[in-house]
């Protein structure tokens, strides 16, 4: 096996998903321990002192406490070169967890045992379900009540639709929480409880240890006995066709504050999760192996850190091995380059990479030509991956700046903001850039655009809202949209590219639209 195929086969590239609070930055930060990529526990992070999360770099996301954009993260374990990919717990940011999920080839779903799968699983676990990529479930707070481990794994199977496979089981929960049995290695792994700050020592029982009852306690010992011969008796098996599909997420009862089963967890997600796969493009598929490197663009950022004023491009790399200074091209405009000071991200800290293969994500100055989706591969090869569709915006505002001295500034910032896609923007038709409609799925993006159009650009905005809730891209470019029988209330828009749109405050109008018009076509997407 060549040295680029060793390295390829070893990576695993995966993304964190979570509801805000069930635990996805902790549970970050303890792989991220063991991985030694850094050196302080989680627990010393948050509100009570005045470190935080290494995932957590904006300003607004600080304020907030929630995580905004999605940051990447490498590290070295058990011969394993792993990839997380974090990713924004709030549901006004699922565009974002969206693309991140485009870069992965598994995502490991965090679940609060006392609340149970809650909205935005749901709605990230679709996105996963999408791509039919393996989920892991890792169900955290064991330490605190929880609800029945039985009842949890039927909640998960019957609100996400998939099988769940128990890799260990939780012996009690809360003030009674003992630990967890291992059903592969028949072990327990017993439980102290202590101070939270500190690292828990872990205590290995086999089942058949007749002190078993001075360490977890005869009700406890017994509960236990049912609950194997329950799950034994259940007679599911480990299906690993189904986990590499996404129809069966292996699970894993811990708490990760008190780096409880994190370890096994770990290890037991690393032998089980795929290395890249093949990855579609225009004509079939490209294999993560092949020798000629490809990559597409799943995320853009300015301004990550103040230190550096400047864009990056994140790309995935699907196939070969990048070189530091190879020559590339961007697929979209045929353009040749080399790729500036290629970087590999720890939250704020950058480090200069020589490079990297099939499964690793690297950020690069954008010279200004990158978007969302595009392609990038050694020259001559002209691969194009299937693009990344955006969702749909729900909300719109009319945006102006409040001092007419700030154009260029206003112009700069929401045009980089949107190529970002951190928001999308349109204009009126005729009308110039000063002014903008915005378009966000979820309203909390107005506030972030707000924020960094002050922070980042020094420009303070007028945002007043618009009624409009539906927007349709209009199909046919030869048509003049000033000739269509439109309802009072529904507006034309633009978006930069030119194409036309059509905003509407109901779905009603929308039928009026297509009804007084005939042959008019719309579409929830842009296909032009
Ligand atoms: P998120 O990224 O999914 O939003 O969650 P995050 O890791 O920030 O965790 C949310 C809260 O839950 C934090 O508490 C964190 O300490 C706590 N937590 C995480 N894992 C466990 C666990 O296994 N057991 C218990 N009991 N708590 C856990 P916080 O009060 O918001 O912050 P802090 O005061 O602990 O810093």
């Amino acid at each position: 096996m060549s040295d680029m195929m060793k390295e390829i086969l070893r990576r695993r590239t995966f993304a964190i998903i979570s509801h805000p609070d069930a635990g996805k930055t902790t549970l970050t930060e303890k792989l991220l321990l063991y991985g030694g990529a850094i050196a302080l526990a989680g627990s010393v992070k948050g509100k009570k002192t005045d470190r935080h999360a290494v995932s957590d770099w904006m300003e607004i996301e600080k304020q907030r406490g929630i995580s905004v954009t999605s940051s990447v993260m490498q590290f070295e374990y058990g011969g394993c070169c792993v990839n997380i990919l974090d990713t924004p717990g709030h549901q006004d940011f699922s565009e974002d967890t969206y693309r991140t999920l485009m870069a992965v080839d598994s995502a490991v779903m965090v679940i609060d045992a006392a609340k149970g799968v809650e909205n935005q699983t749901r709605k990230l676990f679709k996105v996963c379900v999408m791509r039919h990529i393996p989920i892991f479930t890792f169900i955290n707070k064991l330490d605190r009540d929880a609800k029945n481990p039985f009842d949890l794994l039927s909640e998960i199977e019957d609100e996400l639709g998939i099988s769940t496979y128990p890799m260990n089981f939780p012996i009690g929960s809360g003030s009674d929480f003992k630990g967890v049995y291992d059903r592969e290695t028949k072990h327990i792994l017993c439980y102290e409880h202590g101070d939270r700050r500190h690292e828990v020592e872990a205590v290995e029982a086999d089942i058949t240890d007749p002190a078993l009852d001075s360490l977890i306690g005869e009700r406890l010992r017994l509960q236990l006995m049912e609950d194997i011969e329950l799950l034994d008796g259940a007679g599911d098996e480990l299906k690993m066709s189904q986990v590499l599909t996404g129809g069966l997420s292996p699970v894993f009862f811990g708490s990760a504050l008190n780096n409880f089963g994190v370890e096994p967890f770990l290890n037991s997600f690393l032998k089980m999760s795929p290395p890249p796969g093949l990855r579609e493009c225009d004509d079939g598929y490209v294999d993560p192996t092949s020798p000629t490197f490809s990559a597409f663009v799943f995320k853009i950022q300015a301004n990550m850190n103040k230190a550096h004023r400047d864009r990056l491009t994140f790309m995935r790399i699907c196939s070969g091995k990048f070189e530091r200074d190879m020559e590339v091209e961007h697929v979209q405009t045929g353009k040749k380059m080399r790729l500036s000071q290629p970087q590999q991200m720890m939250a704020d800290s950058r480090e200069v990479i020589n490079e990297a293969y099939a499964g690793d994500i690297i950020g690069v100055f954008d010279p200004g030509i990158f978007s969302i989706g595009d392609s990038v591969c050694e020259p001559g090869q002209d691969i194009r991956f299937e693009g990344i569709p955006t969702f749909a915006p729900e909300h719109f505002a009319r945006i102006r700046h409040k001092d007419t001295m700030k154009r260029k500034q206003f112009v700069k910032g929401a045009t980089q903001i949107a190529q970002e896609g951190a928001i999308q923007i349109f204009r009126e038709p005729d009308t110039g850039m000063e002014e903008v409609i915005v378009g966000v799925v979820g309203m909390l993006q107005f506030d972030v655009f707000e924020h960094r159009m002050r922070t980042e650009y020094n420009v303070e905005i007028i945002n007043e809202g618009l009624p409009y809730q539906y927007i349709r891209w209009i199909d046919d470019p030869t048509l003049d949209p000033k000739t269509l029988n439109l309802s009072s209330d529904t507006k034309i828009v633009q978006d930069f590219k030119g194409n036309y749109l059509l905003l509407f405050t109901s779905e009603w109008n929308i039928r009026w639209a297509l009804e007084k018009n005939s042959g008019l076509t719309l579409s929830e997407f842009n296909k032009n």
